[in-house]
């Protein structure tokens, strides 16, 4: 399976991300900067965004990956002082061949669960595994879509019948995860399949949405693996 890179604009401006050993992410080509808040429907199930703060950002900033920072989202040294181990332990295989797949009469579901970020868009209606599996019925399709394009981690990917990708055009720019629901911060939400490279200089499939650590505590580097529920992160902090 192919995944769909839908900012195709983000080479051309050379957005880029590059992640330092044990420090921070280097962001350039002044990619878009804002705070993205989970918002909840009237049964307490995480769906819908709205935008927060949007930073003014100079063409390079660097975005704390350690979690200690007193100037979040911006790194301030801290991670030297915390001894910050950031090792890249994330298994470096395409999406594709690490997913598994449900299969449904109309969509099917490919998933790597490690990449969970633990937002919650797929518990709502049932569940999108659920919904696939009654994917004939079209309001069972049209939800399992809208979960499936509301999840920021890129966990779960969607094919109609065809074989094709359904996912939402996501423009290159970087949002800064807000649970207000669980009342913590979660991860950098990456969209629109900017560059990332690693520390040692692999450079990571370009995805639609990914969502990247920055509470420190993953163990799945540089991917955020939801331990920031566990944590009780808060940007604010
Ligand atoms: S990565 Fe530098 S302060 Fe967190």
């Amino acid at each position: 399976m192919d995944n769909v890179i839908a900012g195709q604009g983000s080479d051309e401006k050379e957005y880029r991300i590059k992640i330092t050993r044990n420090g921070p992410y280097i962001v350039t080509g002044g990619v878009p900067l804002s705070e993205q808040i989970i918002c909840q429907d009237s049964e307490g199930h995480s769906h819908g965004w709205r935008e927060g703060k949007v930073f003014d950002v100079p063409n390079t900033y660097t975005l704390c990956r350690c979690g200690k920072s007193k100037n979040k989202p911006f790194c301030d040294g801290s991670h030297f002082r915390s001894d910050f181990d950031g090792t890249e332990t994330a298994n470096r295989a395409t999406f594709s061949a690490q997913s598994v797949e449900v299969v449904g009469p109309g969509l099917t579901l490919s998933e790597v669960p490690v990449l969970c970020a633990e937002a919650r868009f797929c518990q709502r209606a049932g569940d999108t595994w659920s919904l696939v599996k009654r994917s004939d019925d079209q309001e069972c399709r049209r939800i399992a879509i809208e979960e499936a394009g509301e999840c920021p981690s890129g966990r779960i990917v969607l094919k109609d019948k065809n074989g094709n990708i359904i996912e939402p055009e996501l423009p290159p720019s970087i949002g800064l995860v807000e649970d207000e629901p669980a009342g913590f911060s979660g991860p950098i939400w990456v969209r629109g399949g900017i560059p990332t490279e690693s520390a040692d200089g692999f450079e990571y499939e370009q995805r639609n949405r990914v969502t990247l650590c920055r509470c420190g505590h993953s163990k799945n580097k540089p991917f955020c693996d939801g331990s920031h529920l566990e944590i009780k992160f808060k940007s604010s902090e």
